[in-house]
């Protein structure tokens, strides 16, 4: 990591969110502390994904893993978007190769109406004190990212069991009860909002809510079952002071409502070209992407060559953070992403003035 005297370095991630000139383009990587990197595969021969993401040190060294191996321009919280449903009271596992699993999905009016309303100090103050650590430990060098998981997210999850693909029964309780799903919706939107206000009490300096799977929805239905609570919670976050970006997959036919919806940044998948995603998210506002996960898998050359492509589209504009259009994938060859980040500074760098 470089010294605490690198001011470019710790200011680009958050400049870029403020659509600010910065030095180089500033690149995080979504699920960057996770199986690909041998140290944490190593932690986890040990320690289950959750007894990492509930034991502060933990969490704040595997936080801590990317970082120290790769030039990142920002941090990102180690947790899980599920994590925050404990506190209102549903268990959930996470399975290997499977992710989060629900035995007990809620799917009736009594499941729902039961949920228990979360108190992020009673409910996760171990997310809270890692966010402590962690911004101790980065001693100003670059800044941390606090996350939850969208509404939308979350109640797919809960209602599926596990990793949604068609969203049956997601979509059967929106459209025969609209008023169960504003209600489910509702509270977990104040659930989002509490969460996501105490991490930046406890220190997270970006916020990104993660709305991986509403691109399962039409426009409309996004417009109707999910744009109303999204920007509830923006509208309550912009109180934090702190840069809150928008992130979705699939996301092609949605992100002028997803603008709408709020977000300083908005991020894109690589589905559709850089440029035209951020026409339509508008120019007031900044860009996260949306480099193909999969590209990390060719040679060097294709590396930079594709990366090369995404910051052209970006034209230099101020406003761009690069990332991948989604998480990276499990077994990415290391040394590519040591590529890609120094690729990425090194051919965005613009002149001193
Ligand atoms: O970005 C980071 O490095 C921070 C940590 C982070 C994790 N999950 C750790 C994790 C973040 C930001 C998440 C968010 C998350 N979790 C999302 C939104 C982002 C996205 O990719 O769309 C979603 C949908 C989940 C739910 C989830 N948790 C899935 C689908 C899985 C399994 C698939 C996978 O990526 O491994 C998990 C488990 C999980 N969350 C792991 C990690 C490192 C793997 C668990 C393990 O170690 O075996």
């Amino acid at each position: 990591m470089p010294s605490r005297s690198d001011t470019a370095r710790s200011q680009r991630f958050l400049k870029a969110c403020r659509r600010e000139a910065t030095d180089c383009t500033p690149i995080w990587i979504m699920r960057q502390a996770g199986r690909y990197l041998p140290e944490y595969r190593k932690l986890r021969e040990k320690h289950a994904m959750l007894e990492l993401a509930k034991t502060p040190e933990l969490a704040t060294r595997v936080t801590l893993l990317p970082v120290e191996r790769f030039d990142l321009d920002a941090a990102i919280l180690f947790s899980d978007i599920m994590v925050p449903l404990w506190g209102m009271g549903v268990p959930f596992r996470i399975e290997e190769s499977v992710g989060p699993v629900i035995d007990d999905p809620l799917r009736t009016e009594a499941a729902i109406r039961d949920l228990k309303s979360f108190d992020a100090q009673r409910d996760v103050p171990f997310v809270l004190e890692a966010i402590r650590q962690i911004r101790r430990e980065l001693d100003g060098r670059i800044p941390l990212i606090g996350f939850a998981g969208a509404p939308f997210t979350l109640a797919s999850y809960l209602i599926e069991g596990r990793s949604p693909r068609r969203l049956r029964w997601t979509k059967a309780l929106m459209f025969d009860r609209p008023d169960l799903w504003d209600e489910l919706m509702g509270r977990l939107t104040d659930t989002v909002i509490a969460y996501l206000t105490a991490q930046v009490a406890a220190g997270a300096q970006a916020l990104q809510l993660f709305d991986s799977w509403v691109g399962n929805l039409s426009p409309a239905q996004y417009a109707t079952f999910v744009q109303p609570h999204s920007r509830r919670i923006f509208q309550a976050l912009k109180e934090t002071g702190v840069p809150l970006i928008h992130f979705g997959t699939e996301t092609s036919a949605l992100l002028e409502r997803m603008a709408e919806a709020g977000g300083d940044v908005v991020g894109a998948d690589w589905r559709i070209p850089l440029d035209e995603a951020w026409r339509r998210i508008g120019q007031d506002r900044g860009i996260q992407g949306n480099l193909d996960p999969a590209v990390l898998f060719a040679g060097s050359g294709v590396v930079r060559r594709e990366a090369g492509a995404v910051l052209s589209l970006a034209g230099g504009r101020p406003g761009h953070v690069f990332n991948l259009g989604h998480g990276i994938l499990p077994e990415t060859p290391v040394e590519n992403v040591a590529c890609l980040v120094d690729f990425v500074h090194e051919a965005s760098r613009r002149p001193a003035s």
